[in-house]
């Protein structure tokens, strides 16, 4: 065994997921055992989650949590080792993790700063024998529990921060400083002040031993305006502390092998039939490509792009499904353009998780126009399924999918079309590049098996992972 890590995140695949941070958090122990790491997550324990608690041991009381008394659980959950933070004056709600009903929980900053605060004390003394070298904090959510560390003396602990998505920063009036449990010396620019305000990302930003994102490109991009979205300077500054790596995906649970129509790269009659399948479930008729949406529907993904690009696609004879939940203007749009081309472009709107393996299986391509995109999964979904990604040129989806050009494709490595920049010029070509190597059965046939032979899993990216915890442990 190479040495323990604490993963903090308030998210973690099986057990409760918003968005890609779950998959990424619930993969890395995982993946890091493989490469002799033993990790365990620490997560709040919502609502949802208590019913887990049963089984868990109780190892840790914080009588004093912002509140009420915090209790750590630990146990096997799901194959994971696992530390449930029950407090349920701060998380035993109806809702998500972040919102209930009337939006937000007024009380955020209180409920993640408990989460850091319990990790940082866990990191410093150990729970049940088991004390960590490396404390590993997810986005804004466990921002403060470097700070926390760095303000009370980490001891041997190191930390890093992963930075999923900056555009969330988790911010706190100044007011709260003494109620974060925060030094009030540490308030100045070059520490916690953000803005005249505080931002747990922040915090976790100047203090963290080491910054990692989630692909390289979007590490370079954080240093502009426009990306870094009032942080850049932060990253900028500590540029030699940060790096890139890019996420993987769970093989195990994305493996078109492992589908109830399975198929593989040397074997794609169980992906026709899956395709046939798919447009009987949702009534369409494709002559050209099919493609699929597979989103939260918010403005970072670009999907108000597709009102203004859809219809040339159809027109050229393309098809698309759609699924996701996220901006009701959004959702509106996504309605409005499936009634406008009934039998061609249909819309699901929801959470699916079955529904997003059929989409995978039977579609020819998955569409992916983000204006940022930290890092992205589902144009790896399409990579690992021959479901061709059509990806904005920014973040991660620069970093894996490889846009056909007379270069690539006289080399014979494209694996998508990708285009640049994110407007509804630039897609609205790509979407007819699109029609025109689909049109090329040989050629797709082709881009099909480069895609599919193109590696998305874990095992290069938790090398990396290891090789940086080693280096901070040296
Ligand atoms: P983000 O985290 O920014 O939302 P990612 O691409 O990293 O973007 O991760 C999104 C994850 O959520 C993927 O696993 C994707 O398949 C899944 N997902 C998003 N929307 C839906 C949906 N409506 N139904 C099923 N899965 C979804
Ligand atoms: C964030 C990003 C997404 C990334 C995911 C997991 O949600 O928006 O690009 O894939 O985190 O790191």
């Amino acid at each position: 065994m190479k040495g323990r890590v604490l993963s903090v995140a308030s998210e973690c695949v099986p057990l409760v997921k918003t968005g890609g941070l779950a998959d990424v958090v619930g993969a890395l122990p995982g993946a890091l055992a493989a490469a002799g790491w033993d990790m365990r997550v620490l997560l709040p324990a919502y609502r949802a989650l208590r019913a887990r608690l049963d089984g868990m041991a109780e190892v840790w009381v914080e009588p004093n949590l912002f509140g009420g008394t915090g209790r750590v659980m630990a146990g096997r959950v799901d194959g994971l080792d696992l530390l449930l933070l029950d407090a349920p004056h701060l998380y035993d709600r109806e809702g998500g993790p972040y919102s209930g009903p009337g939006g937000d929980w007024w009380d955020n900053p209180q409920r993640f700063a408990a989460l850091s605060w319990v990790a940082a004390r866990i990191a410093r003394e150990g729970v049940a024998g088991w004390r960590p070298d490396i404390l590993h904090a997810h986005d804004w959510q466990a921002g403060f529990a470097p700070a926390y560390l760095a303000y009370q003396g980490a001891g041997a602990v190191k930390t890093v921060i992963t930075v999923h998505n900056i555009a969330f920063q988790g911010w706190a009036p100044a007011s709260m400083m003494a109620e974060l449990r925060l030094p009030a010396e540490q308030f100045h620019p070059g520490g916690l002040e953000y803005y005249g305000g505080l931002s747990s990302l922040k915090a976790g930003l100047v203090t963290a031993d080491w910054i990692t994102t989630v692909s390289p490109t979007y590490a370079a991009e954080l240093m502009r305006p426009e990306f870094g979205l009032g942080l850049q300077g932060v990253i900028a500054a500590r540029a030699a502390r940060v790096s890139g790596i890019l996420n993987g995906v769970d093989t195990a649970i994305w493996s078109p092998e492992a589908e109830p129509v399975g198929f593989g790269p040397g074997d794609m009659a169980g992906k026709a039939a899956a395709r046939v399948a798919l447009c009987a479930e949702f009534g369409i008729e494709v002559p050209g490509p099919l493609a699929i949406v597979v989103s939260r529907l918010t403005d970072q993904k670009g999907i108000d792009l597709l009102p203004a690009v859809i219809p040339d696609f159809v027109a050229a004879g393309g098809g698309l499904i759609v699924l996701g939940s996220g901006d009701p203007a959004l959702e509106g749009a996504m309605r409005a353009l499936a009634a406008a081309h009934p039998g061609r472009v249909a819309v699901r709107i929801g959470y699916d998780e079955a529904l997003s393996h059929r989409l995978f299986s039977g579609a020819d391509a998955v569409l992916v126009p983000s204006r940022f995109e930290p890092c992205g999964l589902t144009q790896m979904y399409g990579l690992r399924y021959g479901t061709l990604p059509v990806v904005a040129s920014t973040g991660g989806l620069a970093d894996t999918v490889i846009g056909a050009s007379p270069a690539t494709l006289a080399a014979g490595v494209a694996t998508g079309v990708v285009f640049h920049p994110t407007d509804a010029l630039a897609f609205g070509q790509a979407l007819a590049r699109l029609v025109d190597l689909y049109a090329d059965p040989a050629l797709w046939a082709q881009m099909q098996a480069n895609a599919m032979g193109h590696p998305v899993g874990w095992e290069t990216s938790a090398a990396r992972y290891g090789a940086l915890y080693q280096r901070l442990l040296a």
